[in-house]
């Protein structure tokens, strides 16, 4: 098992018993700057609170629920017992932004009984940490519930006051959405045309949900995210906004039949969680997520090897080529665009030269989408077994594909879209999992787009949050890495199921090729939002910013192309793409060099600088080696900063390889324009760093050979 508990990990337990009539007093724990209270007002409902050094975080708000026959599990509740421990632990993820990670919390637990008939008994379980807290529910073995249902969870998290948000609306289906900067009191998610929205015939404003991660700013500079960590046989959590009072109300995504989960005791519910602070690096840098998340659960993960990966991709993407093999339409109504049939991208001869093209370059993994038949009326499917992922189009040679990618050193990657056939792909699994051992792919790409079948679930109700977890533990079951796209958001499970390496769940770099696209502030938001929970496929690399898209000539990418180097170090996932095509990347190979060199797994991680919407500056040192990485990105205003180097070991020094924004360039105007320079640098350099509007800095630090020091002028 990869997950060792240090030697000094401690656990001290103290249990008290407390009074069980006298509950209307505070009970109150700490870590660091982070507290949280919790008490039963005068009719027994649970009310929680938290603070960040002193300041309101969260005011009193209530906890409890609604199950189905009229049961209330929200007030007339007495503690019967409380328990507290502290927990003290650290312990090495399989991969990720850093080699070891403590776990360092206080935890109490409230086991509540209602005094009202049938005593029905609830725990509520706090894990208070220096940078947040996480709650959860417990529904413990009792003798009036057995098997039940939850009509509504009733937790809710009341701000101070008129925070900033960055939000988008919560679709039952779709994460994908740009995002919205707006006071709590703007937030009119109502707006959106949706994929799915359960309120929208009520027409209440406040009752229209936001996703979580909910990233929150107040007016005194206080950064607040909330989100959910271990979403695992439950719904996804959902907020209602009111906007007058600046109250968030939990909301899960229904079923078909309109209920919110199917429970059995005992049961549990995934952790609900608040991080706080006055930085907003401290945010970025939060580890509670993953804390909150149960151990491995797989033993022997000497297979599981995050890479980069190229595609037989972004070339159907932008209209060059084609999924489907027939002369059709390659509907893509769900994006809202048709793309033109041009040619099969997924042909053998094709998929050999991006083999060749990996090979030579150093990236270990091809993806190829369209290799199978089905594509010519593959969306707004209403089969559920519309795809078989086994029946590859007669030009895609399996035998000859698997042949030459081993010969020359590369990973197949599988694709099976199911077109939101979900219930079909579930009996289909074994045999597409054997295939694909068969075949040689270590790594699936999976993909959920449009309406789900079965039919009225939503791809983050519960049905669905149990389908992605099933698929995960199939694939471990055949040691295959697995790549959701269209799935619930992440909620830091790639702990538990290491081999669940990455998800799209967000507005990906490809909604460039198919729409106006991302605004250069996209990706300042998203590792605040989306990536709170886990690594994004977000597909960086594009090389070719203006004219790629054949449907839609005049269409541009919203960065520079320095600031897509950039993103491979501040959008982290331990399976990235280097996702424009192979001619692109042979047209500029000095910039290539960076995305060559790139790593996607490490050993430590520096949050240098970050504001939620404006820029966001990493540093990470590669797993194993003295090499670190940095990557600056800034919206779409042009920034100077000067950082400073400290984090390079004291001493030495280091060959620095800056990839940035040339003097004239400019998202809009001059997008592709770049400087290349090199500098001996230590760890007292102040790095001045130059951003254009809608820019960014790549930069490689290797450890200086003597030819370096020779040859290498001293940054100054
Ligand atoms: C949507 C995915 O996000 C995209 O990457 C993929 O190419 C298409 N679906 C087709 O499966
Ligand atoms: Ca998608």
């Amino acid at each position: 098992m990869s997950i060792k508990k240090s030697l000094l990990c401690s656990l001290f337990i103290t249990v008290f018993i407390s009074n069980a009539w006298s509950q209307n007093q505070a009970v109150t724990t700490s870590m660091n700057k982070v507290s949280i209270s919790f008490l039963l007002d005068q009719s027994g409902i649970p009310l929680y609170s938290v603070t960040f050094g002193g300041r309101l975080v969260i005011k009193a708000s209530r906890l409890g629920f609604r199950l189905q026959n009229n049961i209330a599990l929200d007030s007339n509740f007495q503690i019967i017992k409380t328990d507290s421990l502290t927990v003290d632990e650290t312990w090495n993820p399989v991969w990720g932004e850093v080699k070891q990670i403590r776990n360092h919390c206080k935890q109490v637990t409230f086991r509540l009984r209602q005094k009202s008939s049938p005593n029905l008994l609830l725990n509520i379980v706090f894990k208070v940490f220096a940078d947040g807290v996480g709650f959860r529910y417990e529904f413990p073995v009792q003798p009036n519930l057995t098997n039940f249902i939850v009509s509504d969870e009733l937790t809710q998290f009341n701000l101070t006051g008129d925070h900033k948000a960055f939000w988008i609306p919560g679709d039952f289906d779709s994460n994908e959405y740009l995002y919205s900067t707006s006071a709590i009191s703007e937030v009119d998610a109502w707006k959106f045309p949706m994929l799915s929205f359960g309120n929208k015939e009520d027409n209440i404003p406040d009752q229209y949900g936001v996703q979580t991660p909910l990233m929150l700013k107040t007016n005194e500079g206080l950064y607040i995210n909330i989100h959910e960590a271990a979403l695992v046989n439950y719904s996804s959590m959902q907020l209602h906004v009111n906007r007058q009072n600046f109250q968030l109300s939990s909301s899960l995504v229904p079923d078909a039949t309109g209920n919110k989960a199917y429970l059995r005791t005992p049961a549990n519910t995934p952790w609900r969680t608040i991080i706080a602070s006055d930085k907003a690096t401290d945010i970025l840098a939060s580890k509670m997520i993953l804390n909150l998340n149960e151990p491995s659960k797989i033993e022997n993960t000497s297979w599981i090897k995050p890479m980069k990966f190229m595609g037989v991709w972004w070339e159907m993407q932008v209209g060059k080529s084609s999924w489907s093999f027939s002369d059709h339409l390659d509907a893509l109504s769900v994006k809202g665009a048709l793309i033109p049939h041009g040619h099969h991208g997924a042909n053998t001869a094709n998929v050999k030269r991006y083999i060749d093209f990996a090979s030579k370059n150093g990236i270990k993994g091809l993806l190829v989408e369209g290799w199978n038949t089905g594509w010519e009326e593959w969306s707004g499917n209403w089969n559920e077994d519309h795809f078989d992922f086994i029946t590859p189009y007669p030009d895609f040679d399996v035998k000859e594909i698997e042949r030459y990618a081993k010969m020359k050193g590369v990973q197949m990657i599988m694709h099976n879209e199911t077109s939101g056939g979900a219930s079909g792909y579930e009996r289909q699994m074994d045999t597409a999992f054997r295939f694909m051992n068969r075949y040689g792919y270590k790594a699936v790409k999976t993909g959920y787009v449009g309406q789900l079948i079965p039919r009225g679930e939503h791809h983050d109700g519960h049905w669905m949050v149990n389908h992605y977890l099933r698929a995960a533990k199939k694939a471990a079951q055949y040691k295959v890495m697995i790549d959701m796209h269209e799935p619930v958001r992440p909620t830091g499970l790639s702990r538990t199921f290491p081999n669940f390496l990455a998800s799209e769940a967000g507005r990906g770099n490809e909604w460039n090729a198919f729409s106006d696209g991302n605004p250069p502030e996209h990706e300042a938001i998203l590792p605040f939002t989306r990536l709170m929970g886990g690594p994004m496929d977000y597909t960086p690399g594009i090389f070719k910013l203006r004219n790629y898209a054949k449907a839609a000539p005049g269409r541009q990418m919203h960065t520079t192309l320095a600031k897509q180097l950039a993103l491979y170090v501040t959008m982290y996932s331990p399976l990235q793409m280097a996702a424009d095509l192979p001619e692109n990347y042979e047209a500029q190979p000095d910039a290539f060099q960076f995305i060559k060199d790139v790593a996607v797994d490490w050993d430590d991680t520096k949050i240098i600088e970050a504001e939620p919407g404006d820029y966001i500056t990493i540093a990470r040192k590669v797993k194993g080696k003295n090499n670190w990485f940095t990557g600056a990105i800034t919206d779409e205003n042009s920034r100077s900063a000067t950082i400073l180097l400290s984090f390079l070991d004291k001493g030495k020094k280091y060959l620095a390889t800056i990839y940035r924004d040339a003097d004239d360039t400019d998202w809009k105007y001059n997008p592709e324009a770049y400087t290349i320079e090199k500098f001996i640098v230590d760890n007292t350099t102040m790095l001045k760093l130059k951003l254009a509007k809608g820019g960014g800095t790549a930069i490689s630090l290797m450890p200086a050979t003597g030819t370096d020091l020779q040859l290498i002028k001293l940054y100054r």
